[in-house]
């Protein structure tokens, strides 16, 4: 019987010896047992179970020996591995749980940690509710339209038929920033009293027709109490076109009632006086709390219109010839109106504000309640 071909013998396979086996195997459980992190464990785990592993590679060699000693270096190797992959996924499984723990406690949110980001403001409800009335009318083909605060006399007071004596232009109700001229061609400056110049500026700038919505702020020398301030906003409204009628001037603003107020409201005019219109009216609206409910009936009395059905708007009227005339518009050819109403007022009775001067203080607790919307 001839001797065992010593190159088959799985001893004599450098790799396959028993003791090389078991190095492998606790190098790959020590490396595994040194991994400090998933990151390092990864390493590991490629050095020593990767497909160039001293194990992968011991076991490759098992093909090339006789069977018997195939069963036996397979056996070895087979144990080994098996080992190597098991305490490797206890090792991962333990810096996984070790990983969770961490990020639970570095990342936890103290709910209680007072917090100190700039709180967010509001926009003013002026500004709101001027944009929305805005929108009303820009729904209906209207063009805003600006103009100067500090405005000259004669856009303010002249060209809108005030006669150079009339009341409003005297310095307790005006603010004059400077006085008018010695001619009389040398208009003053003034603050401006009212949106109205804005109407003879549109009309000077555009050629009919002309549909214009003006919000802007206006100055009277009043003093600053509950109901009263020196500065405040209005809105105007112009329309000049063929065949313009108080009719269309009502149902314009009922529009704008219902827009803003309710379905069904209706409107009244009381006769008034404006020099820039003619004829001219006050124009109220009827009381979109109690819709006239409350007048003569003590029982269920409504703050909002002091229980007499209608609220007061503004002034209106159809534009005064004289006012095209200085604007250079035919009275012959085109008719016009305009209406005229303050946001403080409206924001007032809208909203139960009973104080005007929160209005204009900026303390921001009045605005945030308005938040975003109106
Ligand atoms: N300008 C007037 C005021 O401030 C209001 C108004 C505007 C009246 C337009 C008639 C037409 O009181």
């Amino acid at each position: 019987m001839s001797a065992p071909n010593k190159s088959y013998d799985p001893v004599e396979v450098e790799a396959l010896k028993p003791e090389e086996i078991e190095r492998m195997r606790s190098e790959a459980l020590a490396a595994f047992a040194a991994a400090g992190d998933l990151e390092a464990l990864h390493e590991a785990k490629i050095a020593h179970t990767g497909p160039t592993s001293p194990l992968s590679l011991a076991n490759r060699e098992i093909g090339a020996l006789p069977p018997q000693a195939k069963a036996e270096a397979g056996k070895r190797v087979g144990m080994a591995r098996g080992v190597v992959s098991k305490a490797l996924a206890a090792r991962q499984a333990e810096l996984e749980a070790e990983r969770d723990a961490r990020v639970l406690v570095e990342e936890a949110v103290d709910v209680t940690v007072p917090y100190d980001r700039v709180p967010a403001g509001a926009r003013h409800p002026l500004t709101t509710l001027s944009e929305r009335i805005e929108d009303v009318f820009v729904a209906m083909g209207y063009e805003v339209a600006e103009g100067p605060e500090v405005e000259a006399e004669w856009f303010n007071f002249d060209a809108l038929n005030f006669e150079p004596d009339h009341p409003a232009r005297a310095m307790q109700d005006t603010f004059f920033v400077q006085g008018r001229g010695t001619k009389d061609d040398e208009s003053g400056v003034v603050l401006r009293t009212h949106t109205s110049p804005v109407q003879v500026r549109s009309m000077l700038d555009r050629e009919p027709p002309i549909y214009v919505v003006c919000p802007g702020r206006v100055y009277r020398t009043d003093e600053l109490d509950a109901t009263h301030t020196p500065v405040f906003n209005q809105v105007e409204l112009l329309a000049i076109d063929e065949g313009l009628t108080m009719a269309d001037l009502k149902g314009t603003i009922e529009h704008m009632v219902r827009s803003l107020f309710g379905e069904g409201l209706t409107t009244r005019l009381r006769p008034n006086y404006f020099p820039f219109t003619e004829p001219s009216a006050e124009l109220d609206m009827q009381c979109y709390v109690c819709r006239g409910e409350s007048v003569g009936n003590p029982e269920a009395p409504c703050r909002t219109c002091s229980s007499e059905g209608w609220i007061e708007l503004g002034g209106c009227g159809m534009v005064n010839p004289r006012v095209l005339v200085a604007a250079g518009i035919d009275p012959e050819k085109y008719s016009g109106f305009a209406f005229g109403f303050g946001i403080e007022r409206m924001l007032m009775f809208r909203h139960n504000v009973e104080d005007m001067r929160d209005m204009v203080e900026g303390d921001v607790r009045f605005t945030r309640p308005f938040g975003m919307e109106i």
